[in-house]
Parts: structure tokens; sequence; C-alpha cells
């Protein structure tokens, strides 16, 4: 977001703060389409309701759920995964800095496991570089860990039809 934007935005003194926001007002605090918020919903990571006009609503602990999932999303961890943690929040609460740091502690496991697994990958790929066999006899990246050998000898994988 511009300083323009942020001054905008700024809370004047005397002015009161307006506990509920638009669609339009989440989208440019986060710096996010309004077809993403629409996405979050339907996938049960934000919630909103309805004026009489049938227009959403958000209560303004929807700016900080915004922020984490965009931090989430940004470092890969799934949308399930997003949506599960923050169903661990109180609902209408913003989540706190301690929210933030038991939801990151968590993600941090599966981001250490995920750099091993393609780290991995990385070093079976170095040496298929170059070569391009696709054997299932030599190749790292065919048969991780030679799984074929452990289940006997022969066309292991064709079928019988
Ligand atoms: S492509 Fe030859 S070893 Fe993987």
């Amino acid at each position: 977001m511009t300083k323009a934007k942020n001054d905008k935005a700024a809370i004047q003194p005397g002015q009161s703060i307006r506990r509920e926001l638009t669609v339009g007002e989440v989208a440019e605090r986060c710096d996010v389409a309004v077809s993403a918020l629409h996405f979050y919903e339907s996938k049960g990571l934000i919630s909103s309701w309805r004026t009489s006009g049938n227009q959403r609503r958000y209560s303004r602990d929807v700016l900080r759920r915004v922020a984490i999932i965009k931090v989430a999303q940004s470092t890969g961890i799934p949308l399930a995964e997003i949506r599960q943690a923050l169903a661990t929040l109180p609902n209408g609460r913003t989540p706190t800095a301690k929210d933030w740091a038991k939801l990151s502690a968590g993600w941090r496991e599966d981001l250490d496991q995920r750099i091993r697994q393609l780290t991995q990958l990385r070093d079976r790929l170095e040496g298929c570089i170059g070569c391009g066999c696709l054997s299932m006899d030599n190749c790292p990246l065919r048969n991780p860990g030679d799984q074929a050998a452990e289940q006997g000898r022969g066309a292991l994988y064709l079928s019988e039809d």
C-alpha cells in the first residue's frame, strides 16, 4: 500500500473507529483482490455477514487473518492447513502476536520437512542431469530408494489386465 493510501486510511483525532468493513475496504487495506477475499471465504478461511441490502461486511479481525493467510501462502502452506490453524482461534477476535507465534511454530516444522524432501529430490536430480535414461533400475528419480527391489523380482508394475 502506498503512503498516500496509508494517510487516507489513517484515523483522524476525534474520529471513531467503525467496527465493520466492506469487502472493498478489506481488499484495499490488505492489498488483495476482492475475488481473493471471496475465494478465502468460500474456503472457510474468513467469514462475513450480509447487510439487509445483501452486501458483505467483515469484522476488523479479518485484516490480521488475511495477513496471516498471505504470509502462510507465501511459504507454501496449503489452504486446508491454514483453515485448520485459523479455526483454532476464537471467532471474531483479532489474532494476537502470541497466536501468530503459535501458528508459525507449527508451520515451521512443515517447512523444515518440505525443505528436507526438496533437498533430497535435488540431490537425486543431480545424477540425472545430462543422463536421460529414466531407467527403473538405475534412476533415483524413477525408483527412489529402489522400492521395486524390496517388493521382489520381475515386472512388478505391469497389470494383469
Ligand atoms: S535419468 Fe538416468 S539416472 Fe536418472
